[in-house]
């Protein structure tokens, strides 16, 4: 290819790539495959190798490759980044819409729009872009003056090197902001990297997003899996807009990435709402955020309303409480669960998090506690993110007084007083009549998932077991009305309620019982398997390890272990007096369990109702098998979106291919 047609050629794939980029990073809508794109990038690069003449710095391959800085340049922003006043209440954000009618002279009943977005937590950015190429990209410093970080911002993928001119014309200049930041998931996953490395670990996303946008090495940048949505503009030169939408549409449009939560509120009543469904979604969010922005729309009235010091008039920050926040430890248990092992458990001054009170922290095993030197009188952070159970973070060393004690998990058990044995990480109480494993497993066998018994709570439990009224699971169901109301905050009622749901919970089926049994390993999912493969209690019982292991997902683990299970006299005792009781091991229809009998499954593509293991389970449970590769052997390929080569094998030695409703139906 000559020079000319290699320059027509690499405008015409930076134009296409662009386009893509756009689709997947910004509508989240790719229209080709993933290896298609490889190929458009591959050719882009073998043409730029060629000739290195007509590389710019704003092409799809420049994204990574510049040498380390020594240090950032500073960067004076045109237009301060401003920052946001706080609300905490609703009653606040009514005062803060109060405040703005009263300056513009309007009623208390006269309506504002507003745009209500989510706080992400992250770290503000400022993007210039010249004739739609992306010039420099900088901190916000102290809304004044902000570091230069246009390398490390040009290998975030979701920030366009070129703006895109398709729905709109291309403005002369345009200085964007937006928030970088990390996702809760990759922040845990590259902590639990670091972690594994001997690395310090960052405390919190929004600190990793900043640490790696900070690097002086762009290289490292790339690394990190940074992202951005944008929400506002300092200069924007040739535009007649009227309002945030406006603006928020235009950036849309110029292929910049925006929050789909964005809202536009007819009132200060509809944001304050939907700060409320954001706040319900909160734990689901792959991202953090810290606030609702709630903005006045229009931007006329934006200017009217100006700003005081530093912050505009026109918008607030409605904030969600903190997830994380700082507390001593008052002490440190070894908390015993019903397979015995002892579990580290810190007893915290109670502390609110993200709403909810916390006072205990699992600090999970000897090592850990080791490993970040936790000890009993510490200040240390915690944190709650997404629906993840309270975690201690750190410890914050500089508060540490000299009283501070190490501790290390005992050697008796706290509660029965016998051995305790370290196996790998954990140490495990030996006791086989220890009421502190007898209490957990009741409250497993209690529990929704096995026997679904409402009413046996944990603060029963502790008062059937110390009181000497159950030694056995099976006690509970030979208790009379008579003890259970003697028993502490137990009126009549609430004893015949027990009573009730005890009776009721003697018609729960096979599986139930065997995952409710509490069998080391035995897990829902294999308590359904060994109930539909076996057919009864008594067949489960004899059944010998290698029976047992004809399941598939039954490995010599967790044969042995029901083996053992059933080879003991007292749990065989325990099945009897269940049975004695009235329990009637319901089996699950053996017609069921023969439907898909010895059919072999390979999925291909993605399932809409179900992951690979759901999907999987499903026909485990039902007699057939999943097998990963396509063979003579397979009976049905089961056929997603976007299946790969595996439907082609299938064609080829004849396999039928059902679509993922035909599945469904076969279930
Ligand atoms: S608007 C004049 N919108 O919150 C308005 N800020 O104190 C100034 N932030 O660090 C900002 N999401 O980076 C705005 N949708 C959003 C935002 C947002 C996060 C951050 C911003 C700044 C802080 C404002």
């Amino acid at each position: 290819m000559d020079k000319e047609a290699a320059e027509k050629r690499i405008a015409e794939l930076r134009e296409e790539i662009n386009y893509h980029n756009y689709l997947y990073y910004v509508l989240d809508s790719p229209e080709i495959a993933d290896a298609e794109y490889d190929r458009l990038m591959h050719e882009l690069f073998e043409l730029e190798k060629h000739y290195p003449e007509l590389i710019t710095t704003e092409s799809p391959t420049r994204r990574v490759g510049a040498p380390p800085l020594k240090e950032f340049n500073s960067v004076t922003h045109t237009i301060p980044l401003l920052s946001l006043a706080n609300t905490e209440t609703e009653e606040d954000t009514f005062e803060f819409d109060r405040r703005i009618k009263r300056l513009l002279h309007l009623k208390e009943e006269d309506p504002i729009e507003y745009v209500a977005e989510p706080k992400l937590d992250g770290l503000a950015v400022e993007l210039v872009y010249e004739k739609g190429i992306l010039k420099i990209g900088s901190t916000r410093g102290d809304g004044f003056t902000g570091e230069d970080v246009t390398l490390n911002i040009k290998t975030i993928r979701t920030v366009p090197l070129n703006l895109m001119s398709k729905f709109t014309p291309m403005p002369d200049r345009l200085e964007v902001r937006g928030e970088v930041f990390i996702r809760l998931k990759d922040f845990q996953a590259w902590n639990k990297t670091r972690e594994e490395s001997g690395e310090p670990l960052f405390a919190n996303p929004r600190n990793a997003a900043a640490g790696s946008l900070r690097q002086l090495d762009s290289g490292i940048t790339s690394k990190r899996p940074l992202d951005i949505y944008f929400y506002g503009v300092g200069e924007l030169s040739g535009r007649k807009l009227e309002t945030q939408t406006d603006i928020l549409d235009e950036l849309k449009n110029l292929g910049l990435k925006i929050n789909p939560l964005n809202k536009i509120c007819r009132s200060i009543t509809e944001a304050i709402a939907w700060y409320k469904e954001i706040g319900n979604k909160r734990d689901s969010l792959e991202y953090e955020i810290d606030g609702v922005v709630i903005k006045v729309n229009s931007l006329e009235l934006q200017e009217r309303l100006g700003s005081v010091a530093r912050s505009p008039r026109w918008a607030v920050a409605y904030k969600f409480e903190p997830r994380q926040a700082t507390t001593k430890i008052l002490r440190i248990e070894a908390q015993v669960g019903r397979t015995g092992i002892l579990t580290p458990v810190a007893i915290m001054e109670p502390v609110r998090i993200g709403g909810v009170t916390v006072s205990r922290s699992t600090l999970h095993n000897q090592d850990e506690i080791d490993r970040k030197d936790v000890r009993a009188g510490d200040w240390v952070l915690i944190q709650r993110a997404g629906d993840v159970i309270p975690e201690v973070v750190k410890v914050i060393i500089s508060k540490r007084c000299g009283d501070a004690q190490p501790y290390h998990l005992p050697e008796k058990c706290p509660v029965c007083g016998s051995e305790v044995l370290k196996e790998d990480v954990y140490y495990r109480c030996t006791g086989i009549n220890c009421p502190a494993q007898l209490m957990e497993r009741i409250k497993h066998f209690a529990s929704r998932r096995a026997m679904d018994i409402e009413g046996l709570g944990e603060k029963l439990t502790e008062q059937l077991v110390n009181k000497g009224l159950v030694k056995n699971i099976s006690d509970i169901y030979y208790l009379t009305k008579e003890q259970i109301s003697g028993l502490e905050r137990m009126a009549d009622k609430s004893a015949q309620n027990l009573i009730d749901a005890l009776e009721s919970s003697k018609e729960r089926e096979l599986p139930r019982i065997v995952f409710a049994l509490g069998i080391r390993h035995v897990g829902e999912q294999t308590g359904k398997l060994l109930a539909s493969k076996f057919g009864s209690i008594e067949n489960i019982m004899n059944a010998d390890e290698e029976e047992l292991q004809t399941i598939d997902s039954v490995g010599p683990e967790i044969a042995q272990s029901v083996v053992k299970f059933f080879k003991q006299d007292d749990n065989k005792n325990e099945i009897e007096r269940l049975k004695s009781a009235g329990i009637k091991f319901h089996a699950i229809k053996i017609t069921k369990e023969d439907k898909l009998k010895d059919k072999v499954f390979v999925f291909t593509g993605a399932l809409r109702t179900f992951s690979r293991d759901e999907a999987k389970e499903k026909v485990e449970v039902l007699g057939g098998h999943v097998s990963s590769g396509v063979s003579k052997n397979t009976d049905f390929v089961v056929a997603g979106e976007d299946t790969g080569s595996k439907a082609g094998k299938a064609r080829e030695l004849g396999v039928k291919i059902i679509t993922e409703e035909e599945f469904l139906m076969m279930l």
